[in-house]
């Protein structure tokens, strides 16, 4: 099955890989476009004028074309909410403290184990809905709310559940999120046991640790490292959400696939990650949801680390179902361009989830594209409360919502 796409503005995409620094920058377009896509993958973009002939065509209205989204960074899956945190939130008590009282997280952690697996697919598919209906085709979803063995392995199986009945591209993240009673019996008793038992399964692709001083020490986030490894399953971590206690440099030094947040990072975390292969993912939902500080993002491009954004999509810190929300946020507060943003939404981000064939929209890449509302790619991240994306294509089919 062949389709040719014709009538489009222009399609706009990095080139495949990960992009550092400005290099982010760097975008491929082509006017007055045609794409051609077979078996769910790109074979053929160019100008309309030059394109092959004897395929059915499908007009897509004089619009411009992106590559789908990448957010390699959510919490989808959840029970309860957070409506009275956000509110003291609102009368001054801070995110850090309300999780030091033993709300926050640790309050959806004792909803999340009340509910059923089936009850959190439910309960957790409309987001999911919603995210892709923005734009992401390909999603990352950690489990991290139920901080026991029986509880994680049950987010697991319901993130399982997710990927299995969607088509958009679900990736699952077994995060070891806050320690529980007795540290040490915590990471003998239930956090090891459930690396092993994730990557056993094959519930799990990699490992993510909340490092941070109401969370996990840098000592204790390199043994879950280590167990991480042995099992055979990629890291990655939460660091300098914060404040930067260390994480970003265990995580470079153990080639962890990303560093998520960096608010807290100051320049010798920005050099690190320059100087590393490993991705820096900012969340710039979270900037906005708390008010606190967003991470360098300016910074961190021009000293030519690898970047990319996620929503952090979940009841706490970021209730941001919108990919290209996530952008157009990380154009006004973390000092991106349109270009790196874009970069950062889909080849970057896939990198960070070392994923190499898709991000970009060139032959061989799967067929995950948005056609936009606006005959200008830039829409994506300057329209702010409406959708700018007009259809989202999996594999070269139309996601129905
Ligand atoms: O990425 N920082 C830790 N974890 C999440 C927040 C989880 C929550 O508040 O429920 C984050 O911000
Ligand atoms: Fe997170």
């Amino acid at each position: 099955m062949s389709s040719l796409f014709t009538n489009i503005s222009e399609v706009v995409t990095p080139t495949l890989g990960a992009k550092r620094g400005r290099a982010m920058r760097d975008l491929t377009v082509t006017r007055d476009a045609a794409m051609l896509v077979e078996g769910g993958r790109v074979v053929w973009i160019g100008a309309r004028k030059d394109a092959p002939i004897g395929h059915a065509e499908r007009d897509l209205g004089g619009v411009a074309v992106v590559p789908g989204l990448v957010d390699p960074h959510t919490h989808l899956v959840w029970a309860g909410n957070r409506l009275a945190d956000f509110e003291a939130r609102t009368s001054g008590v801070t995110y850090e403290e309300i999780l030091r009282r033993g709300g926050g997280i640790r309050s959806t952690a004792a909803a999340t184990r009340a509910a059923s697996e089936e009850a959190l697919v439910a309960s957790s598919r409309p987001r999911l809905t919603a995210l892709a209906a923005s734009g992401a085709t390909t999603i990352e979803i950690k489990s991290g709310y139920a901080l026991d063995v029986d509880g994680e392995l049950k987010m697991l199986r319901a993130i399982g559940a997710l990927r299995d009945s969607s088509r958009v591209t679900v990736t699952p993240t077994l995060l070891l999120h806050v320690p529980q009673g007795d540290r040490s019996a915590y990471l003998r008793d239930v956090c090891e046991p459930l690396v092993e038992i994730a990557a056993r399964e094959g519930l799990a692709e990699a490992v993510d640790v909340f490092c941070e001083r109401e969370a996990f020490t840098v000592e204790e986030t390199a043994r879950l490292f280590d167990a991480a490894r042995r099992a055979g399953l990629r890291v990655k971590l939460h660091a300098d959400q914060f404040h930067a206690i260390g994480g970003t440099k265990l995580a470079c030094d153990a080639r962890a696939s990303s560093v998520d947040h960096l608010e807290a990072s100051g320049s010798a975390e920005i050099r690190l990650l320059a100087e590393s292969s490993t991705v820096a993912t900012i969340l710039p939902g979270v900037s906005l949801h708390l008010g606190l500080p967003s991470a360098p993002g300016r910074a961190l491009v021009d000293a030519g680390a690898v970047v990319a954004v996620g929503t952090d999509a979940n009841p706490g810190s970021s209730p941001l179902l919108s990919a290209p929300l996530a952008l157009a946020l990380a154009v006004r507060l973390n000092g991106l361009t349109p270009s790196e943003a874009l970069t950062a939404g889909t080849v970057n981000a896939a990198a960070a989830l070392d994923l190499h064939d898709r991000g970009a929209l060139a032959p061989g890449c799967k067929a995950d594209f948005l056609a936009l509302r606006s005959d200008d790619w830039r829409d994506l991240v300057y329209i702010l409360g409406a959708s700018p994306v007009r259809d989202v294509f999996v594999n070269g089919e139309v996601l129905e919502a």
